[in-house]
């Protein structure tokens, strides 16, 4: 579904070169839930740019499906990411102004969808996420939580083949970030998205299968979790399992 191949990313020149990713290779398959950990400067947040084409590697390839993105036209990387991608940000980048329900509705109304189906689908994903009733609260009215399901709703709301989350609970209590991982889960589980996700919390990090640790923009570890590889996230996943 993803895939890097041999990517460097080179930012600045001469004495402010920053080598952000070296040489990175990478396959992330359909509906995988793969969460990237890594130190502060160590590329995570790169990849998720690169991969929706919102800045272009120096050296290498990225797919998209069978598509590479680097000669893509600017139209149409929009285009893709308006319809194909659904990003989730540390501070859930709502717009004040508008309600929990106009916020999701955005993407739908901008690719001109009749309102019959612009409501259906904001219906759709609002319940999803278990806010329905809060759907006329602007985000002021809402709780951090909340702000960021109603952030999950509008990723989600175009039936995007992929979301992308940089560090999505950084800013929540761990009750709130539970929430928002179980919502991952579920958009892989049973919506077949491929999720993409950067955090610090190994704890979060155990919902997902699969965590590539960054360092120096490249891959120190690549581990499935389901099989209890990283003593570090393995143990929150039997705790979760514990707690059903
Ligand atoms: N637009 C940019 N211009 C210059 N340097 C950048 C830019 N974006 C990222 N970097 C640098 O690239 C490195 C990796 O950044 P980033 O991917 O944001 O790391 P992370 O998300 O892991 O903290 C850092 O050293 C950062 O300062
Ligand atoms: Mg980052």
């Amino acid at each position: 579904m993803i895939r890097f191949d041999n990517v460097s990313k080179v930012f600045g020149e001469g004495q402010t070169r920053v080598d952000a990713l070296r040489g990175l290779s990478l396959q992330i398959p359909a509906r995988q839930f793969c969460t990237i950990m890594g130190p502060s400067g160590s590329g995570k947040s790169t990849v998720l740019h690169l991969v929706a084409r919102l800045t272009k590697p120096t050296e290498g390839e990225i797919y998209l499906g069978d598509r590479p993105l680097s000669g893509m036209a600017e139209r149409d990387a929009a285009m893709m990411r308006r319809r194909e991608i659904g990003f989730v940000f540390q501070f859930f980048h709502l717009i004040p102004y508008l309600s929990a329900e106009e916020n999701v509705s955005l993407p739908l109304l901008l690719d001109g969808l009749s309102s019959a189906s612009v409501r259906q689908q904001t219906e759709r994903v609002l319940t999803l996420v278990d806010l329905l009733h809060r759907r006329r609260h602007k985000p002021s009215e809402l709780s951090g939580g909340e702000m960021q399901r109603v952030a999950i709703a509008r990723a989600l709301v175009t039936s995007p083949r992929v979301i992308l989350a940089d560090e999505p609970t950084g800013n929540l209590d761990s009750t709130a970030s539970h929430a928002i991982m179980r919502l991952l889960r579920r958009s892989s589980d049973e919506l077949g998205v491929t999720v993409l996700m950067v955090t610090h919390d190994p704890v979060c990090a155990s919902y997902g299968e699969r965590v590539v640790r960054l360092m120096d923009g490249q891959v120190v570890e690549d581990i499935d979790v389901t099989e209890g590889a990283s003593e570090e996230v393995s143990k929150h996943v039997a705790h979760r399992r514990q707690d059903g």
